[in-house]
């Protein structure tokens, strides 16, 4: 496996695979590496010749300075881990490498609507700060294609924009989500919870996978409210936002048959985000 730490070293790198016609497969991640980014490994390894994983704690997609100070960096292992699943090269940029001109940042308005609401109102300036990095890597890096986790549903649909906004030769793949046994989706905030708070965190995918088992059954606005209620009844969890909509637009839709149910809650000061795709 490759280090590279400086956007020359990288491109020289690459460089050297793409003129042996080799495809790039890219996963971005900021780090903390668990089984949820090593699937996209997994999938970028399947797909493409040479695998790139990025590991940079993008400071302006963080609308609060200390989740950006707590975020965990337990570097030695992400290496390890990427070594053992056969990642071909790690990017690990510097801040000042990403950022040479301060944190100027994109704006994402200009991509449409989807990133107006849920996570983009919860956390302003978040996807701005997401579009900016993603611009940047994808600039150095130049992939064939790159591989997104669905557990950040609205940042994929993010991606797609980008691609498509700035006509980008890049193929999308949005992989699956992860779970521990009992349902949760990984994250690396997961081991920031108590014993209690990660009792509690279980019942995000236990509402979620309740409205999939029960859609069409039950009359939606009766299925929604329970799925609430499922979490506004624990002391611990502070319901944020839980919709089912349009999984292209994120609109109300009733018409439409393919709906995403987005889900955000704060789990002891936790924030924490799921979502189940319909039916
Ligand atoms: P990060 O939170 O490190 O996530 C990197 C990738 O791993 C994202 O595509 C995310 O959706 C995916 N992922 C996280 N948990 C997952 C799970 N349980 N199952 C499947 N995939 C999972 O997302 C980011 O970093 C950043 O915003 C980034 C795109 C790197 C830009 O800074």
């Amino acid at each position: 496996m490759i280090l590279c730490k400086t956007i020359s070293d990288l491109k020289s790198v690459l460089k050297a695979k793409r003129a042996s016609n080799s495809s790039i497969g890219f996963v971005p991640t900021m780090g903390a590496l668990h089984q949820g980014h090593l699937s996209l490994i997994e999938n970028a390894r399947q797909k493409s010749d040479v695998v790139v994983c990025s590991i940079f704690i993008n400071p302006t997609q963080f609308n609060q300075a200390s989740d950006l100070e707590n975020y965990p960096k337990p570097i030695e292992n992400d290496l390890h881990l990427l070594a053992n699943i056969n990642c071909d090269i790690v990017f690990m940029p510097s801040i000042d490498e990403m950022y040479p001109d301060g944190f100027l940042k994109l704006n994402a308005d200009k991509l449409g609507d989807i990133t107006k609401r849920y996570e983009g109102s919860s956390r302003p300036g978040h996807f701005d700060g997401v579009y900016t990095v993603l611009m940047k890597l994808f600039d150095i890096v130049e992939p064939n294609m790159v591989f997104f986790g669905q557990k950040d549903y609205q940042q994929c649909l993010l991606v797609k924009k980008i691609i498509a906004f700035h006509l980008l030769p890049i193929a999308f793949n949005m992989c699956d989500i992860i779970r521990e046994d009992d349902g949760l989706a990984m994250s690396s905030r997961n081991i920031r919870l108590n014993t209690h708070e990660r009792i509690a965190a279980v019942k995000l995918s236990k509402a979620l996978f309740y409205l999939k088992s029960n859609w069409l059954k039950i009359p939606d606005s009766v299925l929604i409210s329970n799925a609430k209620s499922m979490m506004t009844d624990d002391e611990i969890l502070k319901l944020e936002y839980l919709e089912c909509v349009d999984a292209e637009t994120l609109l109300q839709n009733e018409a439409v048959k393919t709906k995403v149910c987005l889900l955000a809650v704060n789990c002891g000061g936790i924030r924490l985000i799921d979502n189940v795709l319909l039916p």
